[in-house]
Parts: structure tokens; C-alpha cells; sequence
């Protein structure tokens, strides 16, 4: 295997963890350069030793480090755009960071370029596409094992520290982070696309604050060891001091309601600030019932008319990083894809209907109205081209 000349552009903990996957799976790699004003991932690369490269004030700086195989972007999610635009004209392969873009205007711009000829391959990190357990729920729903899809029951519930964590972190702010939806399940929504096989053609959601406020901001800090409470990891970019009292603007608790336009029903309950972790998909077809549990990594399945114990598959691997080996998952995923030997597991257009589904929840959380998808649809297809 060559080995691979890196560009980075946003060397934070999510690239840092990649390059560190990348490295684990067998990766010959070599970090030429990366642009980022103040590197929160730097000491994972040290930890996994990586050399992080020449920094540099800007991409056209980087750029002249080149050549390159592969640049990769993970900035917070407002740099995004601004960031794949000019990668893009590079023209080569690009790992970007989910979700793809912020705006619905971004993802307008954004399809309108990707329809160029001679655009180069963008690998978007919705890492919940490599896992074993995920790939085996797609596989059962395409093998018909449920029979037609009629309703699905959904949830990510985050420990308090991690909710902690986006309360202080650049994730708090709407017009960095975007949402607490788009940056935190924007995986789900991109995997509930898949298995419905329809876009959505009606939203609802109501969300709001009522956890990271400053009402609760004298509330007990401690955990029962008597060691501080909401003190995980450095805040980072842009970050604030304390949980409680800073200029969150993005909700920490929400919950939606979507009708596929082939009459899938769906429900998502979000809670940022929990004693009982989950995220869980319950899906339920004519013919056969599925939870995935992909807190526990555990599968469970079981036919409509069957009385016996249902199936169950324990995948193992858990870890704390609650991303149970899908970053070593998606490394090699991304080394396959590079080196011609299978596709990518998702595309940049599955990236942006999923942005665009999860934008169009908060659209109706914040308007107080269901809302009629179609038009956004309609927009996005004239900006493919395929109108
Ligand atoms: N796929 C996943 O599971 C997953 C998990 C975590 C984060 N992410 C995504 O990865 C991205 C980064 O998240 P993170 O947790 O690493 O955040 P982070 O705060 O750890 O890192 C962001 C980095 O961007 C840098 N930065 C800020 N402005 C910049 C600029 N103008 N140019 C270049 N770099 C700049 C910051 O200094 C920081 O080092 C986000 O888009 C996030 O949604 C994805």
C-alpha cells in the first residue's frame, strides 16, 4: 500500500481520532501539513504517533505543501461549507466531516457544485454507516426480513457529562454548530433515509432548554464519589466556561415526528442529560420486529408470528467513546473506497438529505408548524439537476 499524503483542514478531536483509526487498520499515512489556529486534536495524534505536520495560516498555504491524496476536514460545522468549496477545486479525494453543511442555502450551493464534471470524491463521515450492526439492520430491512417497513420508534438519550460537554462546547451556538439535532443525529436520521427508502414529507418537533439554564445553574455539581460534575474534557474552540450560564442558543432536550412519502411513520425523543443511556432503533415491518440497541451494540429480531425466543446477536466491542469500533470500521471502509475495491457506504447527497431532513425538524420546532416538505425537495432537485 502507498502511502497516503494528508492535508488537514481543522485538526480537532474528530480527525484526530480518524487519523488515529486510520493508523490502528493499517493505514500507511503521513500528515503533511494542516491548518487550524489552536489544534484540540493534537495530543490524540501525539498519543497515537502521528506527526501532525507543518501548520499553516490557510488552504492556499496548505496547498502548497502538496501534493496530496486525501484532504480532510473537520472544523466545526459553520466552516464546513466554506471549506469543501475550496477543497473541491483541488480536485482531489476529500474526507469531510458530517454534516456535510449547516444551512439549507449551504446545501443548495452546495449540490449545485457537486454537479460539476471532474468533481472529486467526497467520503462524508456519517461513521454510523460502517457498523457491523448497522449493516446488518440495512441487510435484514433490504432482505424483506420485516416485510414492508410501517413504523419506527427512535432515541438518543447522552450521560450528563456529554450534554455537559455540547453546552459549553462551539456546539452550543446555532450559528457554529447549527443545531443540537444536526450535529448529534444526523447519523440517525441519515440511517432512517435509508431504511424507509423515501424522504420525508412531513415534520413536526417541539424542543427547547430546560436542562443547561441558569435556573439550575446552583444545582448540586458533584457526582455521589464527590468528584465534579459537567468537567469532561476541555470545552475547545470558541468554548465557554460553564455549562449553565453560557450563550447556548440550541436546544438540549427535543423530540420529532416524520411521515415518509411512502407512509412510514417515525418518532425521536433526544434527551442531552440522562441517568439511562440509550439510542435505540425500534422498527417494525408487517412481517418482523427489530430493536438495534447501539448503546449495548445488541441486535434483536424477531418474526411477526413466532412465539420463540427472538434472535439475538451481541457485536461486543463497546467502548467508552460510545462509537464501538466504527471509526476502525470506517478507516478501512475509506482506504476500500480509495483504493477502487468498493464503494463508499454513503454518498455526499445521502449527507445532505439527511442535513436537509433534520434542518426541516427544527424549521418546524421553531415555527410551531408542521411543515410540508415538498418544496424543500423540489429546491434540492433543481440544484442537482434532476428536475
Ligand atoms: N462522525 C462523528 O462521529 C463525529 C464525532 C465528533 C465530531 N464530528 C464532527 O467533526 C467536526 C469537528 O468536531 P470536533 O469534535 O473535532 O471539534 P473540536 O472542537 O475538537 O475541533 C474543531 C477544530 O477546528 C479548529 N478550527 C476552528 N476554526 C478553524 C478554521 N478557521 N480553520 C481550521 N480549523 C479551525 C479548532 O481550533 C479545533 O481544533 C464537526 O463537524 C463535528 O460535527 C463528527
Amino acid at each position: 500500500m502507498s502511502t497516503y499524503r494528508i492535508g488537514v483542514v481543522g485538526l480537532g478531536q474528530r480527525i484526530a481520532h480518524v487519523l488515529a483509526a486510520m493508523k490502528e487498520v493499517g493505514w500507511n499515512l503521513d500528515v503533511v501539513a494542516h491548518v487550524d489556529p489552536a489544534p484540540v486534536g493534537a495530543p490524540i495524534l501525539g498519543v497515537a504517533g502521528i506527526p501532525a505536520g507543518r501548520p499553516c495560516a490557510d488552504i492556499p498555504d496548505l496547498l502548497r505543501q502538496g501534493p496530496f491524496d486525501l484532504l480532510m476536514l473537520g472544523a466545526p460545522n459553520h466552516l464546513h461549507f466554506e471549506h469543501l468549496i475550496q477543497a473541491l477545486d483541488v480536485g482531489v479525494p476529500i474526507f469531510a466531516e458530517k454534516p456535510i453543511v449547516r444551512t439549507e442555502d449551504e446545501t443548495e450551493a452546495l449540490a449545485r457544485r457537486l454537479a460539476r464534471a471532474g468533481t472529486p470524491p467526497v467520503f462524508v463521515g456519517l461513521v454510523m454507516r460502517s457498523l457491523p450492526i448497522v449493516r446488518e439492520v440495512l441487510a435484514r430491512v433490504d432482505r424483506g426480513e420485516l416485510g414492508e417497513v410501517v413504523s419506527i420508534d427512535a432515541t438518543e438519550h447522552l450521560p450528563p457529562e456529554h450534554g455537559g460537554y455540547l453546552a459549553r462546547n462551539w456546539r452550543r451556538k446555532q450559528a457554529w454548530g447549527g443545531s443540537y439535532f444536526l450535529d448529534k443525529v444526523v447519523h440517525d436520521f441519515d440511517i432512517f433515509g435509508r431504511i424507509v427508502g423515501a424522504r420525508p414529507e412531513r415534520v413536526a418537533s417541539f424542543g427547547g432548554r430546560r436542562i443547561f439554564t441558569p435556573e439550575r445553574a446552583d444545582r448540586p455539581r458533584t457526582w455521589e464519589d464527590g468528584s465534579a460534575a459537567y468537567a469532561l474534557r476541555d470545552a475547545g474552540w470558541a468554548g465557554a466556561n460553564d455549562a449553565f450560564q453560557s450563550d447556548m442558543d440550541v436546544t438540549d432536550h427535543q423530540v420529532a415526528m416524520v411521515e415518509y412519502a411512502n407512509d412510514v411513520r417515525l418518532s425521536f425523543h433526544a434527551n442531552s442529560h440522562t441517568a439511562l443511556t440509550e439510542r435505540r432503533w425500534y422498527v417494525a415491518g408487517t412481517e418482523g420486529t427489530l430493536i438495534a440497541d447501539l448503546v449495548r451494540n445488541k441486535l434483536m429480531v424477531r418474526r411477526a408470528l413466532f412465539r420463540g425466543k427472538p434472535e439475538k446477536i451481541e457485536y461486543g466491542g463497546v467502548t467508552a467513546d460510545a462509537h464501538n469500533g466504527a471509526d476502525q470500521a470506517m478507516a478501512l471502509d475509506l482506504l476500500a473506497a480509495l483504493e477502487g475495491r468498493a464503494a463508499f457506504p454513503v454518498t455526499p447527497y445521502d449527507s445532505l438529505e439527511a442535513g436537509l431532513t433534520v434542518m426541516a425538524i427544527d424549521r418546524a420546532m421553531d415555527d410551531r408548524q408542521i411543515l410540508e416538505c415538498g418544496p424543500m425537495w423540489a429546491r434540492f432537485d433543481a440544484a442537482r439537476g434532476r428536475v
